[in-house]
C-alpha cells in the first residue's frame, strides 16, 4: 500500500480510497498531486497527509494542462508555505527552480540519469530545450563533454539555468544561450543533440540535424504519441527528416505515460554524414 492510502485509510471512504492517486511528485520541499474532481472535497485531508511527510513544507495541486511554449505547469498551492521556489537534489545535482513557473518532470528521472552515461569524453552536446538544466547539468557533472550548449527560450527558466550552472560548478562546460533555438543554436558543431520537449519536437528535427557535425552524430528525440503508434511515428519522423542520410536507431523507450492512451517516448538515433 502506498503512503497516501495508508495515511488516509481511516479518513476516506472505500470509494474515495479507490479514486485516490497512488503517486505524487516531490520537487524539493514541495509535494505535487493531481486529484480527480470527485476528491476535491477531500483536498485538505490529502494535503495534510502530504504535509506530514518529512521535508514537505508546501502542497500543490496540478490543475489544467502544461501551457505555453515555455511549458508552464498548471499548479495551485493548497496548503503550507506559499514559497514555490525550491532546491531539488537528485543524482548528485542541485536544481533551483520555481515549480509554478518552470516545468520539472519527476517522470523523466531515469532519462536524466541515463543520458550522462552515453556521453563520451570530449563530445560537444547541444541541448535544444534546456529548461533549468535538467539534462545539461547532469551531463556536465557526470560525463566529460568538452562543451554543452544549453539553449532556453524563457527568460525565467534561463535565469534558473544560469544559477544551476553556477551552483553545480559546471560553468567551464555549460554555455547557456538565451533565445529561440532556431535562431541561436550553433550549427555544425555537435556530436549529440538533445530534443527534450513534447508536442512540437518534430518541427525541430531539421534544426537538430543542422546542429550536428557534418560527420553526423546522435539525436535524442522525444515525442508525445498515441500508444498505438508508440515507436512507429517517431522513427518515421526521424527517417523523413534525415532525408536519405544514414540512420541507425540505437534505442527507443517509453519515458512515461503522458495521458490516457498517450506515451512520452524517446528515440536515440545515430545520423550518418551529411551529403552536402
Ligand atoms: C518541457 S521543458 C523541458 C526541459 C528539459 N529539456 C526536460 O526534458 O526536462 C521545455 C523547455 O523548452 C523551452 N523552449 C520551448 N521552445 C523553445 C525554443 N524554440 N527554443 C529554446 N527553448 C525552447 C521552454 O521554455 C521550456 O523551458
Amino acid at each position: 500500500m502506498g503512503y497516501l492510502h495508508a495515511a488516509l485509510q481511516d479518513v476516506l471512504t472505500d470509494e474515495e480510497l479507490k479514486r485516490l492517486p497512488r503517486g505524487f511528485e516531490r520537487i524539493g520541499h514541495i509535494a505535487i498531486i493531481s486529484l480527480p474532481h470527485e476528491l476535491l472535497h477531500r483536498s485538505q485531508d490529502v494535503a495534510q497527509a502530504l504535509l506530514n511527510l518529512k521535508g514537505v513544507r508546501t502542497v500543490a495541486f496540478r490543475e489544467g494542462k502544461i501551457s505555453g511554449c515555455d511549458r508552464r505547469p498548471g499548479l495551485r498551492v493548497i496548503t503550507g508555505d506559499p514559497l514555490t521556489e525550491t532546491i531539488h537534489r537528485e543524482n548528485g545535482c542541485t536544481f533551483k527552480l520555481d515549480v509554478v513557473q518552470v516545468m520539472f518532470s519527476s517522470g523523466n528521472l531515469y532519462e536524466r540519469g541515463r543520458l550522462p552515461k552515453l556521453v563520451e569524453q570530449g563530445e560537444i552536446v547541444v541541448d535544444l530545450f534546456a529548461g533549468v538544466g535538467q539534462f545539461s547539468i547532469p551531463i556536465a557533472k557526470h560525463a566529460r563533454p568538452s562543451r554543452v550548449y544549453a539553449v532556453e527560450l524563457s527568460p525565467v527558466a534561463y535565469g534558473y539555468l544560469c544559477e544551476n550552472v553556477r551552483v553545480n560548478r559546471v560553468g567551464h562546460i555549460v554555455r547557456p544561450l538565451l533565445g529561440d533555438c532556431a535562431e541561436v543554436v550553433p550549427r555544425a558543431v555537435a556530436d549529440r543533440v538533445i530534443m527534450g520537449i513534447l508536442h512540437v519536437t518534430h518541427r525541430y528535427l531539421s534544426l537538430a540535424l543542422e546542429a550536428l557535425k557534418p560527420s553526423g552524430g546522435v539525436i535524442h528525440y522525444h515525442e508525445s504519441v498515441p500508444s498505438k503508434l508508440r515507436f512507429e511515428r517517431p522513427v518515421k519522423r526521424v527517417l523523413e527528416a534525415a532525408a536519405g542520410r544514414e540512420v541507425e536507431i540505437l534505442h527507443k523507450r517509453v519515458v512515461k505515460r503522458y495521458a490516457p492512451g498517450v506515451d512520452h517516448v524517446v528515440v536515440d538515433a545515430r545520423i550518418g554524414p551529411s551529403r552536402a
